[in-house]
């Protein structure tokens, strides 16, 4: 698949999206619907990788049968908020890789600045899912991704329970090449950078930091 956007619109994504977004689900619930969000995020993420077959004896006859095709995949969370959807990709795909990058925001310059970084070796042979709930601004995202190519990996999904236009311009501008995997595309960014109409700060509501 070659698009650079897809908006799962699944209507159990959709209907659980809705759950989430209500300012009274609870902590709890919030979580679980992350999970179980992920899991159909992750299906549609992962609808192209490689296969090759393999011979096996089912009861009846011998088959080629089909399996995933190369190295484990990678999957890298953007902290801490990837962390809730990481949880439900790996029910999935239990034999992943798996990465961390932590991320700051410097408050005079506004940039993102590196405070953890810890991947899986062999980066470029994998296919690797960058995972983080919300693809507001960009500029975070966009980093992490171009601290995973400096490492190395050239086969880049980003997947995300929530996408703003304009992070989606950025990370379209800055690297065409990585497929952004989402459960809705929102209208805009409101003036703190908050996503509109959104979830609220998707960390703080799945952590009950809050
Ligand atoms: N990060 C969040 O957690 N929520 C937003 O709306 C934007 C960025």
């Amino acid at each position: 698949m070659s698009e650079h956007l897809t908006v799962v619109d699944h209507p159990l994504v959709q209907h659980k999206l809705t759950k989430m977004r209500d300012k009274n689900a609870p902590t709890n619930e919030f979580r679980q619907l992350l999970k179980e969000i992920s899991h159909l995020l992750a299906y549609e993420a992962t609808r192209d990788l490689p296969t090759t077959t393999t011979r096996i004896d089912t009861p009846v006859c011998e088959m080629e049968a089909p399996v995933l095709a190369g190295k484990k995949l990678a999957l890298v969370s953007i902290l801490r908020a990837g962390n809730g959807l990481l949880d439900g990709i790996l029910d999935l795909i239990p034999s992943a890789r798996v990465g961390f990058v932590g991320l700051y925001r410097d408050e005079e310059t506004l940039q993102p600045v590196k405070y953890y970084f810890k991947v899986p070796t062999t980066l470029e042979d994998r296919v690797t899912i960058a995972v983080d709930p919300m693809l507001a601004t960009g500029n975070s995202s966009v980093a992490a991704i171009d601290m995973l190519k400096e490492a190395g990996a050239k086969n880049i999904i980003f997947m995300c329970l929530l996408a703003s236009p304009e992070g989606v311009a950025l990370m379209k501008e800055k690297h065409p090449d990585v497929r952004i995997v989402t459960a809705a595309l929102d209208d805009k960014l409101n003036d703190k950078g908050y996503i509109v109409p959104g979830l609220g700060d998707a960390g703080d509501r799945m952590f009950g930091t809050k």
